[in-house]
């Protein structure tokens, strides 16, 4: 089934401006990833379906776009020097100068949860048996409904287990029956998924000391990314940090550019 050029510019023009996310030159893309499910679902074309998903007040079928139309590909250790970042310098900063007690962190658009729960990992290793004197708390949110489900289980295959070293294979997983490996449940409570569409304000009550956005904004446009990272920079503590991905540039003079990819709020 092929999507003619006016219900591709509907489709695309409404998920930019609704998620941020430019299709416009991937229509072949959009047609892989749709038509299957479009035909599957009894509808006879793009036409029907998309009046269908639009005249949606349940916004069932939109969150089906949502979750088809979304790269959510992710891995653990992705982007490893964020890590070494986070863990030689800014955990040992907040512990010398925090009264407290308190670390905020915001994994956003988290996809499978592995960036959020290689952040619990990282600050367990951290801090050790100091960790019962910190409360901290991650935040991880992404638009896709599937990928929110599939990280609160905390499960995930051997193969992308084996990207950690195998001692915390050991230390942080539960192997099940069927051979997958499940977050173990101090790790799981550490991390706090939630639907958050970036495109939107930011209405969480706390302020972050940290904020992972890595290989998100790729799918947004200048504009888009700029306003986001606006966002973000009001939403931070002094002194607190902003990863992006490697790939990813951002232009906002409020941040000091720390080193490729790490931003910090003065
Ligand atoms: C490629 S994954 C990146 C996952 C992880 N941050 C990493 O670097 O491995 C991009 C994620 O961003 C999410 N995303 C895209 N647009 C978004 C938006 N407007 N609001 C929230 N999440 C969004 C997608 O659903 C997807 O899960």
């Amino acid at each position: 089934m092929e999507i003619g050029a006016k219900d591709f510019a509907r489709l695309t023009t409404f998920i930019k401006s609704k998620y941020g996310i430019d299709l416009i030159n991937k229509q072949q893309l959009v047609e892989c990833r749709l038509a299957f499910y479009v035909e599957q679902s009894g509808y006879k074309s793009f036409t029907e379906f998309l009046d269908a998903a639009f005249s949606d007040k349940t916004g069932m079928e939109i969150a089906n776009i949502i979750n088809k139309l979304t790269t959510n590909h992710t891995y653990f250790n992705r982007e490893s020097d964020h890590f070494d970042h986070l863990v030689k310098e800014l955990l040992p900063k907040i512990e010398r100068e925090s009264t407290t007690h308190q670390i905020c962190i915001w994994s956003a658009g988290c996809s499978y949860g592995n960036e959020p729960y290689n952040v619990a990992m990282f600050i367990d290793e951290y801090f050790g048996f100091r960790k019962s004197a910190w409360d901290c708390k991650i935040l991880a949110t992404d638009i896709s409904l599937n990928a929110l489900d599939k990280a609160k289980r905390g499960v995930f295959s051997a193969d992308s287990v084996k990207q950690l070293p195998a001692a915390w294979q050991q230390k942080y997983f539960t192997r099940l029956a069927d051979g997958t490996f499940q977050v173990i449940p101090r790790i799981r409570k550490e991390v706090v998924f939630r639907y958050h569409n970036l495109m939107e304000p930011i209405a969480f009550k706390k302020t972050f000391d940290l904020i992972l956005c890595r290989n998100v904004m790729i799918y947004f446009d200048e504009p888009t990314t700029e306003k986001l990272c606006q966002r973000f920079f009001d939403n931070m503590n002094h002194d607190a940090f902003l990863y992006i991905g490697h790939t990813e540039f951002i232009n906002n003079p409020s941040f000091d550019k720390v080193r490729p990819a790490i931003y910090r709020k003065p």
